[in-house]
């Protein structure tokens, strides 16, 4: 049985991540979503909250499992045997970090943890969770980057006047 993790942040779940999702789903017996908690960030949604969107907009794909994480991606990937790590390569803007990230965790997990990355379908190399947060922040139309019923809940945010945005993270 061969397994992966798809570990980010995901706030919110967007077309670009829900693309990721399905064509790694489609290579492993087992896709394991995975939140990072991640208590140095302020981020839109709680870790749970984010969760439930993931579980949400993934539900006809059997073999995807979402769940949350703290602390380091190869510390978790050991706790669940699992070794390989997947992310989406959007452009060439994307490669530095995605490439010191996939580094340390080969060097963290002596070799057990390996990363691929899946380059993100062209309609959405340029979609971004920290763009489509600004979009909404300012009243604008977020409806081609997140399906509806995440579209829903990020305005709702807004609505609720208690996000600023410049206090949010900002990649992803
Ligand atoms: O969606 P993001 O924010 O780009 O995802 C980044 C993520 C969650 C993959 C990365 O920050 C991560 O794995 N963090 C966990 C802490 C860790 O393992 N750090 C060592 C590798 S730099």
């Amino acid at each position: 049985m061969k397994a992966a993790i798809y570990p980010g942040s995901f706030d919110p779940v967007t077309f670009g991540h829900i693309d990721i999702i399905r064509r790694a789903a489609d290579m492993f017996d087992e896709l394991i979503v995975s939140v990072l908690d991640n208590t140095a960030k302020t981020p839109l949604f709680s870790v749970e909250e984010r969760v439930k969107m993931l579980r949400d907009v993934t539900k006809d794909i059997p073999n995807v499992a979402v769940e949350s994480f703290q602390g380091l991606l190869v510390d978790y990937a050991r706790e669940k045997d699992v070794h390989v790590s997947v992310r989406g390569l959007r452009a060439v803007t994307d490669f530095e970090y995605e490439l010191q990230i996939a580094q340390t965790n080969r060097l963290l997990s002596k070799g057990r943890l390996d990363t691929i990355f899946l380059t993100t379908s062209l309609e959405y190399a340029y979609l971004s969770s920290s763009s489509v947060k600004e979009i909404a922040s300012f009243g604008g139309d977020i409806g081609p980057c997140v399906p509806p019923e995440i579209a829903e809940r990020v305005y709702a945010r807004y609505r609720s006047g208690s996000v600023r945005p410049e206090m949010e993270e900002q990649h992803g």
